[in-house]
């Protein structure tokens, strides 16, 4: 970070801190998406694409395992947290998301669901239609608890992040002949753009004014992807980098549409792709020493199942690490991605 973006930063959660006074900031945080965010509603499908063993989790609050592709927090948890919530939100087929606790909101993201209803289905994930399905039978419980006056203000009030699109391309377009020889990445793009339209659109006509929606990561410099489809050098692939830019910028035109179309929303994307290069290609300008491979396993490929306890080579300590699991960032990356996001989501608390 530079140091006037330190600063912002430093003021943002000064003014974040000083301000909530034991309030958050809004009055509910829903989350959807993928395995970026999802906190365990995978825990609870009969998928293979899980992270509730060891060492998932083992620097988290708890130091156990949760269901969250990372070694301590998501980058959500730290938004969470600088919004001035006491707990993150729970996953919505966890037991904990009960009675009261549901009013703050709650994550229905599940790990390799995406914005092509097929890629959820082939992973056996929650689509995003599932998790709109599941959002609505959450509203009905606010509405149940607080009466349709204050559960209105919940739903507009209340922030609303999608983080989606990585499983599209990562775990289906790019292995997946039946897309990628069918259409083109644009093309491919194109289609996720019209899901996300939709998804908006719903969350909108349900009440939903504050939503939030993340871009794609340098796909190309996952430590996964260099080791797939990096024919053996050690470099970020420079294909998949140039279809995640080329997406974001269609998210960014979309989203302008949607604003423009729907009275009263707020709609930010958040770029993650810019901060999360940064911390790959100059990883010791923000204390990071390895950007290359991943702390689990041989850091070059292990996520989910392939990253368990019997992995070899897991790193004693992820601090230093830009990634804990060959697609996902670190706690530490988190952290600073979480910043980033702070900065860029005046707009949403405001
Ligand atoms: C979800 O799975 C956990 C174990 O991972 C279990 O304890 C819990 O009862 C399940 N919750 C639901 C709603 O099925
Ligand atoms: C609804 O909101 C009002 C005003 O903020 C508050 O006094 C009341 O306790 C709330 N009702 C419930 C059931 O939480
Ligand atoms: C989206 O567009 C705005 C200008 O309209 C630009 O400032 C921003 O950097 C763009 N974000 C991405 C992720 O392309
Ligand atoms: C990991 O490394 C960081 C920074 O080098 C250090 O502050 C921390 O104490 C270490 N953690 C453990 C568990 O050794």
């Amino acid at each position: 970070m530079d140091f006037l973006t330190s600063l912002l930063c430093g003021f943002l959660l000064a003014m974040v801190f000083s301000v909530s006074n034991g309030d958050p900031l809004v009055p509910a945080l829903c989350i959807f998406g993928d395995s970026v965010v999802d906190v365990g509603n995978n825990n609870n499908l009969s998928t293979l694409i899980k992270a509730n063993f060891p060492p998932y989790g083992r620097d988290f609050v708890t130091h156990k395992p949760t269901g969250r592709f990372c070694n301590g927090k998501l980058a959500t948890d730290f938004t969470a947290e600088y919004l001035g919530f006491t707990s993150y939100p729970p996953a919505y087929l966890n037991r904990e998301a009960r009675g009261k606790r549901v009013l703050t909101g709650v994550n229905f993201a599940s790990a390799a669901s995406g914005y092509y209803e097929r890629t959820a289905r082939l992973f056996r994930a929650l689509t995003l239609k599932h998790q709109l399905k599941y959002y609505k039978l959450w509203q009905r419980k606010v509405v149940n608890l607080v009466g349709r006056t204050n559960a209105t203000n919940i739903f507009s009030r209340g922030i609303h992040l999608i983080s989606a699109g990585s499983s599209d391309f990562m775990q289906n377009y790019y292995i997946n002949p039946l897309l990628n020889r069918v259409y083109s990445p644009d093309q491919f793009s194109d289609i996720l753009m019209k899901s996300y339209s939709t998804f908006v659109q719903n969350l909108y006509d349900l009440g939903a004014r504050r939503i939030g929606v993340t871009t794609l990561p340098p796909t190309g410099c996952l430590p996964a992807a260099i080791t797939l489809f990096g024919r053996g050098t050690n470099e970020c692939v420079a294909k998949l980098n140039k279809d995640a830019i080329s997406f974001n910028k269609k998210l960014n035109r979309t989203s302008q549409k949607l604003k423009s179309k729907l009275p009263g929303i707020k709609l930010v994307v958040f770029d993650i792709y810019q901060p999360l290069f940064d911390l790959i290609t100059k990883p010791a300008e923000s204390g990071f020493f390895e950007s290359r491979k991943a702390c689990c396993g041989t850091g070059t490929l292990e996520t989910s199942f392939l990253c368990n306890a019997r992995s070899i080579g897991t790193c004693s300590n992820a601090t230093n690490y830009v990634f804990w699991d060959g697609f996902h960032p670190s706690q530490s990356a988190n952290e600073k991605l979480a910043q980033s996001l702070l900065e860029q989501g005046f707009d949403l608390i405001s």
